[in-house]
């Protein structure tokens, strides 16, 4: 395999070019794949339509083992490796997770080792909207004002998943007590060290972020409203406008995302997902 990247904007995203995902990747290839990720937070490969969900769940795993989802109602039958992301209804059922994720986040990001990254394929999109918004969070904590900066990476941040679920999924169905008690509040490094890079990165988001600890809720949610206004400028930001066979990989250590809105009356959009297993964010100050 011969790869190329070719930057997708300034500060956010590579495309690789010679890559067949069907196959095997060698030791460099997958050790590559991983610089440029960590880098760049966003690689594209393009024109892999036939790729199986075992081929996506075989490559995927170069990467690290796989999440299973809390919601095991939305993973592809046969396939709990694979959460999927649709707005299709089928049998008087929703095929996968819908309604949500318009909000900017980085995956599992509520739990005690969020996860590493996403392989993310795209199978049937709308011809407008359904795009997917990915901030480099790096670049952002790069260009936040030092004072700000510095606040920050001595503040831990407490995620709270079923906070955010009961305020957010009305239409879904009540968490089970069983469900809750996998997912209680839990504080991160509001800034962390990317463990491939050595870079920072902010660790935020819209959604589960509750408040910094020792920080009432009111006053740190107008604090984060305010920073991820700033985080969510056009520079830091890389929006794919998806074709079908498209596969993004996102690295959820130094990146957020968010599904752009479309028409979910009229169109379809159905979305395979991996989920890679990642480990406790850290935040280490660099030496003076
Ligand atoms: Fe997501």
């Amino acid at each position: 395999m011969s790869l190329n990247f070719e930057n997708l904007t300034e500060n956010v995203g590579s495309e690789v070019t010679g890559l067949d995902m069907s196959r095997p990747l060698t030791d460099d290839a997958r050790d590559r794949l991983e610089r440029e990720l960590a880098e760049r937070s966003v690689l594209l490969v393009r024109g892999q339509i036939d790729l199986t969900p075992e081929e996506h769940i075989a490559f995927s795993r170069c990467f690290g083992d796989l999440e299973e989802h809390v919601l095991q109602n939305f993973c592809l039958p046969g396939h709990p490796e694979i959460f999927v992301v649709s707005n299709i209804v089928e049998n008087g059922k929703h095929i996968g997770a819908y309604g949500g994720s318009k909000e900017y986040h980085s995956d599992l990001a509520y739990l005690p080792e969020p996860s590493m990254g996403s392989v993310f394929h795209c199978l049937e999109c709308p011809e407008e909207g359904g795009e997917t918004a990915i901030v480099s969070m790096s670049a952002v904590h790069d260009a936040l004002p030092a004072e700000r900066r510095d606040w920050l990476s001595r503040q831990s941040a407490i995620f709270d998943y079923v906070w955010q679920y009961e305020r957010a999924h009305r239409d879904r169905p009540e968490l089970t007590e069983e469900q809750k008690a996998r997912v209680p509040p839990i504080g991160h490094p509001a800034v962390r060290t990317h463990p491939v890079s050595g870079n920072p990165a902010l660790f935020l988001s819209e959604i589960w972020v509750r408040r910094f600890e020792g920080v009432a809720d009111e006053e740190s949610q107008t604090m984060i409203r305010e920073i991820l206004d700033f985080a969510t400028r056009p520079e830091f930001t890389y929006v794919h406008k998806w074709q079908p066979g498209d596969v993004i990989i996102w690295d959820n250590r130094n990146s957020m995302h968010k599904a752009c809105p479309f028409d979910e009356e009229n169109t379809r959009r159905r979305m395979h997902r991996t989920t890679i297993k990642g480990t406790a964010p850290f935040f280490r100050a660099e030496a003076a």
